[in-house]
């Protein structure tokens, strides 16, 4: 027996019933301004931390939640510590998304990097700031799949694909906990929200999930699997019904896959307020039920806002509901992560340290650089991109060009604006005197017909200033940009348009940003288009329209000085898109991974009304280098299905300049016990190439690239077949090459 179980038997061996279901309790620990709080929460801005303090002083808490500044988490930690009657200290939990202080691009931006070491440094940088501050553990990554861009928290995951989004789920996963949560500025990642939580009925956030066992293991399982393989220290619950029962109370999930198949080891929380739920679902008959019916399904957290289920647990346990062994199993889960992180050793923060932390100019320049290689060149015909450096004037138009809050996009609390820099800024800051810089939002903002839950944290609802003449500043607008040498526009969502509690009904640019860009482009000064998205727009005018089209996300502290450079030619762009961008919201779902069907060479004129392909295809991104593809090779013609092929390419950059492009496998299965897709990712490499250079790069096919769970055998199979792959910059790649696997 290892030190940290004889020392979790020992601290069990003394807990009561209470104080054990105590550990297995979550709170949320905010004041909000009442005006807001009341209806938004349903509660007095002062009960609620009331009663957690309460708590405390009882030894029934095990974690907190939403707390983030250090002096307060000490304050609370030395409560829990004093309240306890062993002395065990809380863990402080929070929505870790794409950084605390620093904020980098959001998630689905840093996906369409495709660089898995950026990634890595982005949330080690994240994870640095949180456990400096007190923070011991993130609520990310989320690595649901998304495939309906209605769904607003598309823009918390890596898209589409299960391959690129496993590997970005690893990426993360090493990165808030590097080797070892124990270490210094480590902390546990939570992958969520298990599972299917991306495929919502109509894109509508929180509505149910019906998947086939086909799509749940060959699509939106393997981030989970590849997180939990990676050694993820938590799992967070969904919210919604997966097949009519809520994910939340599902024992098939939470014990028979994650624990039994897949060996887990870490601790499940629920989402938030999702254990009270099963009762509001229509699934648990009560709390009491609630709290069993989640307990007994795995759920060894319960993340509550006030009066948790799992309070009922005692009574529960007395009255035979659930055994005393069941409760005992979960809380030893909730100790053992305390013990790993080293809190019992050292509960409290440095405080001095975490501003310093907070405060590391590295963080900002690693936000920088991820927000480089985020960016996705959509378009550059006469290539407007980069910039001519002796331009003389440039017009900086739209609502978002300017706005700092916006720049950050949405989960996010820590940031600090005075640092932000703004699209504006960054231009600026990077042409000094030598461009006259022009600017003018040129619309407003555009409302949501309800506010999110978001919108009643300072500062996070956008609005336009005091006066704000819509049609005035219109005019202006358009006058700025007929004078400029280049315009440059920006538009998207406002933040508050995507995330979590915004799905949307339309793709179209909110507001009059179109009307905008339509009366700037008619001005005939080139335009350049900036779009600010956590999620496909209808780009379909822009797309015939607008010469340039750079997607630059929400990207984040140091944004807009990524964006200058990107610009004007310091660096390439080299994003490719993690889905397929549809032309419009008719189309969705649209993904690249369909099967052959019925007649495949209808695919395109499968809609009598709009083309049936994407606007742009899923790992479709332009650069400034020029790139060539030749020599696809694959090592042995003929192989067992256990054995690996492996396949090479030689890449060239025949631009003048250095340039990186991301290297894309594609995998098509002929014929088997299922109708595989047309193409599957299967491998990835981002090269940097100098000028002129070439190299070779070597993918490995293996039965783990192969394998797949067929509804034939209802089970994982490897089948003897025909292989197609294709290698290239895009999921359209057309330099192709075979081969064969046969016999069993
Ligand atoms: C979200 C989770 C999040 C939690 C805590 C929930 O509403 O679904 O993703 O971690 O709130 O903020």
């Amino acid at each position: 027996m290892d030190a940290t179980s004889a020392r979790v038997d020992e601290l069990m061996s003394q807990l009561t019933t209470a104080e054990k279901a105590g550990q297995l309790t979550q709170y949320f620990y905010f004041r909000l301004p009442a005006t807001d709080a009341e209806p938004a929460l349903g509660l007095d801005p002062d009960a609620q931390p009331r009663m957690v303090e309460e708590a405390l002083e009882r030894g029934e808490v095990g974690s907190l939640l939403f707390v983030t500044d250090p002096g307060e988490i000490n304050r609370l930690q030395r409560l829990a510590v004093s309240g306890n009657r062993l002395g065990i200290p809380v863990l402080f939990g929070f929505d870790v998304i794409h950084g605390l202080r620093t904020i980098f691009p959001v998630p689905i931006a840093m996906a369409a990097s495709w660089d898995l070491e950026t990634i890595e440094r982005g949330q080690s940088v994240a994870a640095r700031e949180a456990r400096a501050a007190g923070i011991h553990w993130a609520f990310a990554p989320m690595v649901d799949i998304a495939r309906d861009p209605r769904w607003g928290r598309m823009i918390e995951g890596a898209g589409e694909d299960p391959f690129l989004g496993a590997a970005v789920a690893v990426a993360q996963v090493r990165g808030f906990q590097g080797t070892d949560v124990g270490q210094p500025d480590r902390i546990v990642a939570g992958p969520k929200h298990f599972g299917g939580y991306g495929a919502a009925l109509g894109g509508r956030d929180y509505d149910e999930v019906n998947l086939s066992e086909y799509e749940l293991w060959n699509v939106y399982f393997p981030p989970f699997k590849a997180a939990v393989d990676a050694g993820a220290g938590n799992v967070m619950t969904a919210y919604m019904a997966l097949n009519g029962v809520p994910a939340s109370g599902s024992r098939w999930l939470f014990t028979e896959v994650l624990r039994e198949l897949w060996g887990f080891e870490g601790f499940v929380v629920s989402d938030a307020n999702a254990v009270r739920n099963l009762a509001t679902h229509g699934f648990a008959a009560d709390q009491a039920d609630a709290g069993v019916r989640a307990v007994t399904a795995g759920v060894d957290m319960e993340m509550a806002i006030a009066d948790p289920a799992y309070a009922h647990l005692p009574d529960a346990v007395n009255a035979g509901a659930v055994s005393e062994d069941v409760i005992d199993s979960r809380v030893r889960r909730v100790l053992e992560a305390k013990l790993r992180l080293g809190l019992f050793d050292n509960p409290y923060v440095d405080e001095e340290r975490a501003r310093a932390v907070l405060a590391d100019p590295q963080h900002r320049e690693a936000a920088r650089v991820a927000a480089e290689r985020s960016a996705v060149l959509l378009r550059n015909e006469g290539d407007l991109l980069p910039l001519d450096g002796a331009l003389a004037s440039l017009a900086v138009i739209g609502p978002l060009a300017d706005s700092k809050r916006d720049t950050l996009g949405p989960w996010v609390f820590d940031f600090d604006l005075a640092e932000t820099v703004t699209v504006l800024d960054g231009i600026r800051r990077k042409v000094g005197d030598r461009v006259s810089v022009d600017h003018a939002p040129g619309v407003g903002v555009a409302q949501r017909l309800s506010p999110s839950i978001f919108d009643m944290f300072g500062g996070n609802r956008p609005a336009d200033p005091e006066g704000f003449d819509e049609d005035a500043e219109f005019g202006r607008a358009v006058r700025i940009a007929a004078d400029a040498g280049v315009a440059v526009v920006v538009v998207g969502e406002w933040q508050n348009m995507i995330g979590e509690q915004a799905s949307r009904s339309s793709l179209d640019l909110p507001g009059r940003q179109l009307e905008l860009l339509q009366a700037v482009v008619a001005t005939g000064t080139p335009v350049v288009l900036l779009v600010m998205n956590g999620r496909p727009l209808d780009l379909r005018w822009a797309a015939d329209n607008v010469p340039a089209i750079l997607d630059i996300w929400y990207p984040g502290t140091s944004g807009g000085t990524a964006v200058a450079d990107l610009l004007f030619g310091d660096v390439s762009p080299s994003g490719k898109l993690p889905f397929s961008w549809p032309r419009t919201v008719g189309q969705v779902p649209i993904v690249y991974s369909h099967t052959r069907s019925h007649e495949p060479d209808n695919q395109g004129r499968r809609y009598w009304d709009e083309a049936s392909t994407p606007l742009f295809p899923f790992g479709y991104g332009l650069s400034y280098g020029t790139f060539a593809y030749s020599d696809l090779t694959v090592d042995r013609p003929s192989i067992t299905p256990d054995a690996t092929v492996t396949v090479s390419v030689r890449v060239s950059n025949h631009a003048d300049r250095e340039a990186a492009e991301v290297v894309q496998l594609y995998l098509h299965q002929r014929h088997g016990s299922a109708a595989r897709p047309v193409r599957e990712l299967k491998g990835f490499r981002r090269v940097v190439l100098a000028a002129g250079a070439t190299q070779e790069v070597r993918f490995a096919l293996g039965p783990d690239e192969r394998r797949y769970w067929s509804t034939t055998h209802r089970d994982w199979v490897l089948d003897s077949s025909t292989f197609d792959v294709w290698v290239g910059g895009d999921s359209t790649a057309e330099l192709t090459a075979s081969f064969e696997v046969t016999g069993r």
